[in-house]
Order: C-alpha cells, then sequence, then structure tokens
C-alpha cells in the first residue's frame, strides 16, 4: 500500500486489509514515495478512525517506498495517480511495472480514481477514505483472495 507520507492513507490500507485477510497467508505493509515522515507513527485522525472500526494501527511506523518492494510484493497498491506514476517511473523492468495498480480500480475500473489526501482536511475525510478503502479491499479479497 503506498501514499505520499505514509502517514494516512495507506497505513489505514494496510490495516484494514490486515485485518480482513487474517485467514490467508499474505503479507501485507505500506511505505510512502515521501520519506519526509519516516519513523513516524500514523496520523492520530487515521488511528482514531480505524479505532472506531476496531483496528489498531497505532504501531505502525512510516517508511519511503523501496525499489526491493518490486521483488518483495506481488502487488503494489497506490492511492493516488501521483503516487501511481512515482512508483511506475521507478519500476525496474515491465514486469515490476505490471505489479502496480491504482487502488481505487478495484471498484471503478479504468476510471483512474483516486483516494483523496484526507492531512488537511477534518474528520469526515479520514471517514472517507475508510469507505473507499472498506470497499475496494472487499473487492481485492474476492479476487485474490479465495
Ligand atoms: P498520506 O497523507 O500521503 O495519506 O500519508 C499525507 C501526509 C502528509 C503530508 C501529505 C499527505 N504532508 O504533506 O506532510
Amino acid at each position: 500500500m503506498v501514499c505520499l507520507g505514509n502517514i494516512c492513507r495507506s497505513p489505514m490500507a494496510e490495516g484494514i486489509l490486515k485485518e480482513k485477510s487474517q485467514h490467508l497467508n499474505w503479507t501485507i505493509d505500506s511505505a510512502g514515495t515521501s520519506s519526509v515522515h519516516e519513523g513516524e507513527t500514523p496520523d492520530y485522525r487515521a488511528v482514531k478512525t480505524l479505532r472506531q472500526h476496531d483496528i489498531d494501527i497505532s504501531k505502525q511506523k512510516s517508511r519511503p517506498f523501496s525499489l526491493a518492494d518490486f521483488s518483495e510484493f506481488d502487488l503494489i497498491l497506490t492511492m493516488d495517480n501521483s503516487n501511481f506514476e512515482k512508483v511506475i517511473s521507478l519500476a525496474p523492468s515491465v514486469e515490476a511495472s505490471k505489479k502496480v495498480k491504482r487502488i481505487l480500480d478495484f471498484i471503478y475500473p479504468d476510471q483512474q480514481e483516486e483516494v483523496p489526501d484526507p492531512y488537511y482536511g477534518g474528520d469526515s475525510g479520514f471517514d472517507s477514505v475508510y469507505s473507499l478503502l472498506d470497499r475496494a479491499t472487499d473487492k481485492i479479497i474476492e479476487q485474490y483472495g479465495e
């Protein structure tokens, strides 16, 4: 799961998908295209929003996306078009670039829809992010979890 700061959207996506895939042998992690927040725990609003859904992301730590992620993971899910373009630009091969998708492709195929950045807004932005990620992760489980 990749966003810009790895303190709002991608930690939420990581927490939600981990919660839904406990019966599956998946490795799920998140990272940011920027290292500005490296080492920080998620934004308190992201933590609070997920706590309302009984998911604890308070112990996650922000880390920058790394080239090694292309070999470590089968799927790299970006939150917005800027993250998508950035990660694609780092892909070391065509095969690696095929692992990169927009997470909202799972609910809005081919529409290049984005998970809005909630950082500069209020709590309602985090609720909207939760709702989008909840729907997208249901589809991911449907598609890959059987
Ligand atoms: P995220 O949100 O990419 O969902 O983690 C942001 C977090 C921090 C900043 C921007 C977006 N920032 O500019 O510091």
